[in-house]
């Protein structure tokens, strides 16, 4: 890890290690790829403002999300598969999160169960749910995510139909798989990655395997979750699932001022503002384009989250700056995961937070409480957008 300096440094360094299907699975994103470009260019098309001579000597990135105090304003996002990108990475990356004092969302399309992430950590994670068809499957894993002592609920609302990306299908990545010969001779280059995978303690979706009837083979489990995704969901399933989980609830995958109100109504906790990485609906507004409405619409006693294309510190700020709490990150850490393991992951974690550590002193700010539309270069609307105080620390 010496020579890792930023993220795209980790993500070149997974494009060698991880089997090219399970790094293209992870890196792409739905169809033409326009709001997965979106993500970043809005991103970075951001200006910050260069503030000079004021003492940042003593900043910290110290910061509360729902309640809970965190090292910095980061969060691990649920990422699909994510013991696919190296053995165990769930475990791993939960790990990593635990130790640098910032939460670790597990996806309830995890390989390692939310049994196994229990086990092999001492504080408390974070549960993503799916609300599938099977609605006795959905009350039940609830029960499992409370017996672990998972404290946070993140449901995903923004995925009732999948959106298909084109490099998955080219790879085989599809539901069920399918097994080539390319992929075989491309995993034969990669023992690193076969052996890690090899030694882990599960190979297919660990939430489900054992839980579902009728699954006994990886190609029956796939297909029962191809079959799963529910079109039909819609907000009074978000009130059924409030009534089933008494911890915090955070709805994941509002782009949209008027979602964002009907969320903050149904008693929502927080809310991530997110198109899901660019993988679900292509067109859709990049999410820090999308955020500034969001933020002026739930008013303060909603917390929300971002996320969508963060790769440095820089973009934290950015976001911090248009009204976001903290930030959750996908692709930043699973590179780190791919390349490296438990301290690839790790890495990913301290570059972010380094960087941000300096992008704050560089405009002047000590605290994250601090961060307003202040740190933002020039455009009134996105100043007057993120003006919004921020809510004082809850704990
Ligand atoms: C490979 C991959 C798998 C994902 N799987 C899930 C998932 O299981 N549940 C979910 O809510 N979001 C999932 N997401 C979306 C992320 O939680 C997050 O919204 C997105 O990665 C943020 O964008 P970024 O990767 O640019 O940081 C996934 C994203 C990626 C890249």
């Amino acid at each position: 890890m010496k020579n890792i300096a930023c993220i795209d440094d980790l993500r070149m360094l997974a494009r060698r290690k991880v089997p090219r299907a399970f790094f293209d699975y992870a890196d792409s994103g739905s169809y033409n790829e326009e709001t997965l470009r979106a993500n970043r260019s809005d991103l970075e098309a951001i200006k910050l403002r260069q503030r000079v001579l004021v003492d940042v000597s003593q900043r910290s990135l110290t910061t509360t999300v729902v309640g809970q105090n965190i090292a910095a304003p980061l969060i691990l996002a649920p990422v699909g598969l994510t013991g696919m990108q190296h053995g165990n990475g769930e475990i791993l990356s939960a790990q990593a999160a635990n130790e640098a004092g910032i939460p670790y969302t597990l996806s309830t399309m995890s390989i390692c169960s939310i049994e196994d992430v229990a086990q092999a950590t001492r504080k408390p994670f974070w549960f993503q749910l799916y609300v599938i068809r099977d609605r006795g499957f959905s009350k039940d894993i609830l029960e499992r995510a409370l017996a672990a002592k998972c404290n946070t609920l993140v449901l995903t609302v923004d995925l009732q139909v999948l959106g298909q990306r084109h490099r998955d299908i080219k790879n085989g990545m599809t539901v069920p798989p399918e097994i080539r010969l390319k992929n075989i001779i491309d995993i034969a280059t990669k023992p690193g990655w076969a052996f890690g995978i090899l030694m882990g303690k599960r190979k297919t979706f660990g939430n489900l395997a054992g839980h579902v009837k009728g699954t006994e083979n990886i190609n029956q489990l796939a297909k029962w979750v191809g079959d799963q995704f529910d079109p039909a969901l819609n907000w009074k399933d978000v009130e059924w699932i409030k009534k089933l989980w008494p911890g915090k609830l955070i709805l994941k995958g509002i782009l949209d001022p008027e979602d964002a109100k009907t969320a903050v109504e149904l008693g929502a906790d927080a809310i991530v503002v997110s198109n899901h990485g660019g993988r679900q609906l292509d067109g859709a507004p990049s999410s820090i384009s999308a955020l500034p409405a969001i933020v002026d619409a739930v008013g303060s006693d909603t917390e929300v989250l971002f996320d969508g294309g963060i790769r440095t510190g820089a973009d934290i700020l950015r976001a911090l700056g248009l009204g976001a709490r903290a930030c959750m990150i996908g692709r930043a850490y699973i590179y780190g995961l791919g390349a490296g393991g438990k301290a690839g992951v790790a890495k990913a974690i301290d570059i972010l937070k380094n960087e941000l550590s300096v992008a704050m002193a560089l405009t002047g700010t000590i605290k994250i409480s601090d961060i307003d539309g202040s740190v933002i270069a020039g455009g009134d609307v996105k100043k007057k957008s993120a003006a919004r105080k921020r809510k004082p620390s809850q704990s």
